[in-house]
């Protein structure tokens, strides 16, 4: 599943990342690239340890936590720190597969990524190229949001971004372990939730078969979570 989540940050937030971003101690992209992924990328990125990445990283996890629609499809267990990168003059990042496991958790926990999101923040008026191109059963998708908007996708699948020919397009990536790892039983729980809460609003909180589809939601995150 691909799915949009708008709004993340709101107007006034995008605006001071801008500014924060403008003048950040950009560096070579390729730090955290794996292999295989560090022949095909050529972008830039802020150092994971940087006072920048770090206090919008942390406002970003925060915004993510209130976030209903992020909680109901990634069913969260850890959120990698947010990192951020720029593509500029030609900048791009070929085919590759994310990194199944990555350092970086609190105290260098180990991170499985389950899901991968980018939360972009540049408006996409402003630069040319630098869609995110993913691969999944339905074929090629091509993801360019507005700012302050976010794609969620499996981790597993091939992407890539095509080539920045004008402008710069800023965005913030990360991953998420679920505490449902298996992607088909992740999809069913959030088609349940979403009923349930267009349900609720027919019915009201009280009814028995409400009441009922809601318990048999959470014996299945029981059944299939690891916490
Ligand atoms: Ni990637």
């Amino acid at each position: 599943m691909i799915l949009t989540i708008e709004n993340v940050l709101d107007v006034s937030a995008i605006a001071r990342f801008q500014a924060a971003l403008a003048d950040a101690p950009w560096g070579d992209g390729r730090v955290t690239a794996g292999y295989q992924s560090a022949l095909a990328k050529h972008n830039l990125q802020l150092p994971e340890q940087s006072e920048v990445a770090r206090t919008l990283g942390a406002e970003i996890v925060a915004a993510l936590e209130r976030n209903l629609l992020f909680q109901s499809a990634a069913l969260p267990a850890e959120i990698f720190p947010p990192l951020f990168n720029k593509y500029e003059g030609g900048h791009a990042f070929g085919a590759h597969v994310d990194s199944a496991i990555r350092p970086g958790g609190a105290g260098g926990k180990r991170i499985r990524t389950d899901l991968s999101c980018t939360l972009f923040l540049s408006a996409p008026e402003t630069y040319d190229g630098g869609e995110l191109l993913i691969e999944d059963a339905l074929g090629q998708q091509s993801i360019k949001l507005p700012a302050g908007h976010m794609v969620l996708y499996p981790a597993t699948t091939l992407h890539r971004v095509t080539p920045v020919t004008r402008g710069a397009r800023v965005a913030s990536f990360f991953w998420v372990q679920s505490m449902i790892r298996e992607q088909s039983q992740r999809a069913i729980l959030f088609d349940m939730d979403l009923a349930i809460q267009n349900l609720r609003s027919e019915v009201g909180d009280e009814h028995a078969a409400l009441i009922a589809l809601t318990g048999a939601y959470h014996n299945l995150i029981r059944q299939w979570a690891e916490v």
